[in-house]
């Protein structure tokens, strides 16, 4: 067994922001970083567009964001989340700025802002079109500079260690005491015993098919605070990027930043309209979710597989300068942005709801802290505003540090007990997973996809209850295995999505049920 101050898991920006700002803090206690995959495989590495802050205060100001960010959330944000929020923004990316992290700037040296879907004014902060990584860059530098935090990367966390597991405690509340953390490269369980457990593992993108997420997205996090009985609001609210590039296999698909349409970009169908001028005064630059339901709605229609996204009508050296990963990355499929269209389809991207967190970031169990994508803050309601993403991890993790401050965690003085695997062996058909999880992808893809219905919805639950039988047998009777536990909570998710989007009867922002 491993004891430590402070457990994070996830090396996205969320959980990197935190561990920095505590080991700052606190040089005498320790802090220890678990994450399945290299540390930087994140969603955070892949983010394009940027983050959204008001720093223009001539044109721009905190209300318009509020107003923005409240206008996307279709009636379903917390109002006093958002003005914290969108009022925090500014310093917390000073912060980041001095930690190290690069933004563009114009001929005068402020820093350059982009627009994308549903803003009222430029205030995207970006670095080119690769934001995240040069983020993530920035805080694991500084991650790595700090010698009272420990990075155990490729160890994977298979749940939290609750009163659950601790059967001699009398206590009325939940509490969570760590996690039992898989080290992928020997097979051994560790038990990591922790004051304070930070919750940071990102989002849910691979229970659906296509997706625009890295392969570390499969709601591990919610699962296991779901597991452990934490409150879980909102999952019906799943949100599907309207551009992602179009491809006909499975698994992470490229993404066409929503910035390239605040650019000038225009939506076209395959006979070269441009449907969007129909349906919102925004056209290519209406909120998220009703550019992805058009798309949706212009396929259902015409039976075609993708719209396109053009870009003929640029300037294209400046689009070279704005989004050169973009550019490669087309041409490197022999798409020539000046002349071709860039096939497009929406995909899975985003996830709104998930653990709840108060403002001070504490879940509805004691000891348990989240931020990042597997909460649910308040701050996106029905349907995050572009941008608002990176922000909110920034502002949760800082809520979370200052709040620790104030309070700071008991040392536990606990047994805990090893992980106990016997009579399990490994797993021998790795086919089988392999199969549930296609089918799982497949089955929250085409049923409880960008428009659900009730009929769709209850035959997924039925399908996904074969699926859940066969996994948690297969689960019950093996060692742990990585690629097994992610399905497993990928079906944890799915259910929750599932049965959320059945409670749900009012469409609100991402969800259309008809
Ligand atoms: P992540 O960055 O995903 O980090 C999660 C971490 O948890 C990873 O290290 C992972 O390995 C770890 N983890 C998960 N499960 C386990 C486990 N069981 N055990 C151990 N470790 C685990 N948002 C914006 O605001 N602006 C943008 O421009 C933008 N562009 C985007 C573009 C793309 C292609 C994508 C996919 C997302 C984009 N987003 C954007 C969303 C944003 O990037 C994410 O919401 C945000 O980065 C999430 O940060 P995070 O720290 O919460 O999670
Ligand atoms: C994008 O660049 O389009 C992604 C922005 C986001 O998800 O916030």
């Amino acid at each position: 067994m491993i004891s430590t101050n402070f457990l994070v898991i996830g090396s996205g920006v969320a959980g990197l922001t935190y561990a920095v700002k505590i080991a700052e803090k606190f040089p005498n206690k320790n802090i220890i970083i678990v994450t399945k995959g290299d540390e930087s495989e994140t969603n955070t590495k892949y983010a394009q567009g940027g983050v959204a802050v008001v720093l223009d205060d001539k044109k721009d100001s905190f209300n318009k964001h509020i107003k923005d960010t409240l206008i996307a959330g279709d009636g379903l944000c917390d109002e006093s989340v958002v003005e914290m929020v969108v009022v925090e923004g500014p310093k917390r990316l000073k912060e980041l700025m001095l930690w190290g992290a690069n933004f563009d700037s114009d001929s005068k040296g402020n820093l350059d802002l982009g627009k994308e879907g549903g803003h009222s004014e430029y205030r995207v902060v970006h670095h080119k079109d690769i934001t995240g990584f040069e983020v993530e860059r920035a805080l694991l530098e500084r991650i790595h500079q700090l010698s009272n935090i420990t990075m155990l990367h490729h160890h994977f966390a298979i749940d939290l260690i609750t009163n659950h597991h601790l059967k001699e405690l009398k206590s009325d509340s939940l509490q969570c005491f760590g996690a039992y953390v898989f080290e992928q490269k020997t097979g051994k369980i560790i038990t990591i015993k922790a004051d304070s457990t930070v919750l940071a593992s990102g989002g849910i993108g691979h229970v659906y098919g296509h997706t625009t997420n890295p392969i570390i997205a499969t709601g591990d996090g919610i699962a296991m605070a779901y597991r452990a009985k934490a409150t879980i609001k909102d999952m019906e609210f799943v949100q599907f990027h309207p551009t992602a590039m179009y491809r006909a296999e499975e698994g992470p698909s490229f993404l066409i930043s929503e910035a390239v349409r605040g650019f000038g970009a225009y939506l076209r169908n395959k006979k070269g309209i441009r449907f969007m001028l129909n349906v919102d005064e925004r056209a290519e630059l209406a909120s998220r979710d009703i550019v992805s339901q058009s798309i949706d709605n212009e396929l259902k229609k015409s039976g075609d597989t993708h719209v396109f996204l053009d870009c003929t009508h640029l300037d294209i050296d400046a689009f070279k300068k704005h989004f050169p990963n973009i550019y490669e990355k087309c041409l490197s499929l022999h798409i020539d942005v000046s002349k071709d269209w860039i096939p497009v389809v929406p995909a899975s991207h985003y996830l709104c709801g998930g653990i709840v967190v108060d403002k001070e970031g504490k879940t509805s169990i004691h000891n348990l802290f989240a931020c990042g994508e597997c909460t649910r803050t308040g701050l996106h309601g029905a349907n995050r505003l572009a941008s608002n993403s990176l922000l909110e991890a920034l502002v949760y993790a800082h809520n979370i540090f200052k709040s620790q401050c104030e309070n700071l965690p008991k040392q536990l003085e606990l047994e805990i007990p090893e992980w106990n695997d016997k009579g399990t062996s490994i797993p021998k058909e790795h086919v089988l997973i392999q199969h549930n999880l296609m089918q799982l992808q497949a089955l929250m893809q085409n049923y409880v996809g960008i428009v659900r219905g009730d009929n769709r919805l209850t035959k997924a639950v039925l399908h996904l209850g074969l699926i859940y039988n066969e996994i948690e047998k297969l689960y019950i009777d093996s060692k742990i295995d990585t690629t097994l536990c992610e399905l497993r909570n990928m079906i944890n998710v799915a259910h929750l999505i599932i049965n959320q989007s059945l409670e749900r009867t009012e469409n609100k922002g991402g969800f259309l049920k008809v």
